[in-house]
């Protein structure tokens, strides 16, 4: 057996069990990367600094150059016994290039260059899933622009409420995915700080620059305290509650698309190429993609619970358990990557039965609120107003017809207002082209919505 790097003062090596138990290379070897670059800069600044020779940082570089070449054309082994990600690229290293490999880990622990990884890391997966998020934005905004004018029912407790336009629907979506956006920005710009050079916990007696390997790096500034900088990991749990919130979101549009897709409902049907079938039942064509969405939601939720059950008995500064920080992570963003890729897929490839919504768009009195604000602009107080629309309701209820079947005889009846220009605020149509106030469903102020969208999401309009 090879002795470990931290060896000198061990007589035996560790048991099978233990080292299985422990090693993490069979996950953080995903920092590989992030882990070369890091290794770089370090190595650069202690050369700088005059810790190590520049001919010692030409060998480290190239032999982790090396390296990389080797892990990305899958030459590489990942070794157990050498326990993490950091240790194999070390080893490996001190392998191919021999002495300098031995300086690299000069005024350095794993524990701030796991964290230098995994903020990097980081930052890279959050940059990839707003991207994700933009290509479902515009998948959203393309299946808006394809169905101009659709008008259909709006639910409050899944009871038909008011007509909307479906274009107003779909940018609801795409607000939320907006907000979501955003808060992986903030994450990211709080996230981007550097721990390299806080070593093990205190720091270092050794004349570094720690400004010159966060500059390197891209990271904004050093992080300030040594001991925070190896001890916490607020940055991934702010990382994994916004995934979460993506993942309530989306869990949201999936459970609205599969209500729509079904028989009662009606209102989309997807294509073949994103529905499965059953095994048994000959007929059946299931949208199981966003079934799966509203089901992973859970897995996204859950790698939050995990991490922050992990930290919170955690005293200063680092802990081993923080090892079971990136399986969660790693995870989340694997899940909420699939989900809002499949989200998209999805809104590409549903069209909406036209016929089926304005079959059954008059049931349900869609209108009643509108005929409401009719009585208003008449000088009826609203809630006088609301109890008559309300028994005009009563009164087609018992008839077994809409409000715009009513005869101006019977609504005189229930109050003796209404007028010939009453019919103007009747059907859905006309329910809808009442709408005028800022972000209501009105024709016009939902093609402002989307001309805005459009062009914020570069999307030609023809
Ligand atoms: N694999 C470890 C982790 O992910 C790296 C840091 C280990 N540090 C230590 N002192 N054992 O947290």
């Amino acid at each position: 057996k090879e002795t470990k790097l931290w060896g000198g003062r061990f007589e035996d090596s560790v048991t099978d069990i233990v080292e299985k138990f422990t090693e993490s290379i069979s996950f953080d070897k995903q920092l590989y990367k992030h882990d070369i670059m890091g290794s770089k800069a370090h190595a650069s600044m202690l050369a700088e600094q005059g810790l190590i020779s520049f001919s010692d940082r030409d060998s480290i570089l190239k032999g982790l150059d090396e390296i990389e070449r080797r892990i990305e054309a899958g030459e590489f082994v990942w070794r157990t016994d050498r326990e993490d990600v950091h240790m194999n690229i070390e080893a490996a290293l001190t392998d191919l290039v021999g002495e300098p490999a031995k300086k690299l880990h000069t005024a350095r622990s794993r524990n701030d260059q796991v964290l230098t990884d995994f903020r990097l890391w980081c930052r890279d997966a959050i940059d990839r899933i707003i991207s994700s998020i933009r290509h479902l934005q515009v998948a959203l905004v393309k299946l808006a622009l394809n169905n101009e004018g659709l008008i259909i029912p709006g639910y409050t407790h899944l009871q038909r409420a008011q007509p909307v336009l479906l274009q107003h629907l779909l940018l609801a979506y795409v607000e939320q995915l907006d907000r979501d956006a955003g808060r992986l920005l903030d994450c990211r710009a709080r996230l981007n700080f550097c721990p390299l050079g806080a070593c093990a916990l205190a720091g270092t007696g050794l004349p570094i620059d720690r400004f010159m390997t966060s500059e390197a790096l891209g990271f904004t500034a050093p992080m300030r305290n040594s001991i925070d900088a190896v001890s916490d990991r607020d940055f991934v749990l702010e990382f994994l509650s916004a995934n979460s919130i993506i993942a309530v979101h989306l869990s949201r549009i999936g459970e609205e698309w599969v209500l729509w897709a079904s028989e009662e409902f009606g209102f989309i049907t997807p294509s073949d190429s994103v529905s499965t079938g059953s095994s048994i039942m000959p007929q059946k064509k299931n949208p199981d993609p966003m079934e799966l969405v509203r089901g992973k939601s859970g897995r996204v939720i859950g790698d939050l619970v995990t991490l922050l059950t992990l930290c919170k008995g955690l005293p200063l500064a680092y802990n081993r358990d923080l090892q079971e920080d990136k399986e969660p992570t790693f995870d989340s963003v694997k899940t909420i990557t699939g989900m809002l890729e499949v989200s998209a897929e999805f809104a590409q490839n549903i069209t909406f039965n036209y016929k089926r919504i304005q079959k059954a768009l008059p049931a349900g009195y869609l209108d009643a609120t509108t005929l409401a604000d009719y009585l208003v602009k008449k000088g009826i107080p609203f809630r006088t107003s609301h109890d008559i629309v309300g028994r005009s309701v009563a009164l087609c209820v018992s008839k077994n017809c809409q409000l715009q079947d009513l005869s101006l005889e019977d609504m005189r009846n229930l109050s003796p207002v209404f007028d010939n220009d009453v019919y103007e605020f009747l059907g859905v149509e006309n329910a809808v082209k009442k709408f005028s106030s800022y972000g209501s469903t009105g024709f016009a102020c939902v093609a402002d919505q989307l001309d805005d969208w459009a062009a914020k999401l570069e999307i030609n309009k023809s």
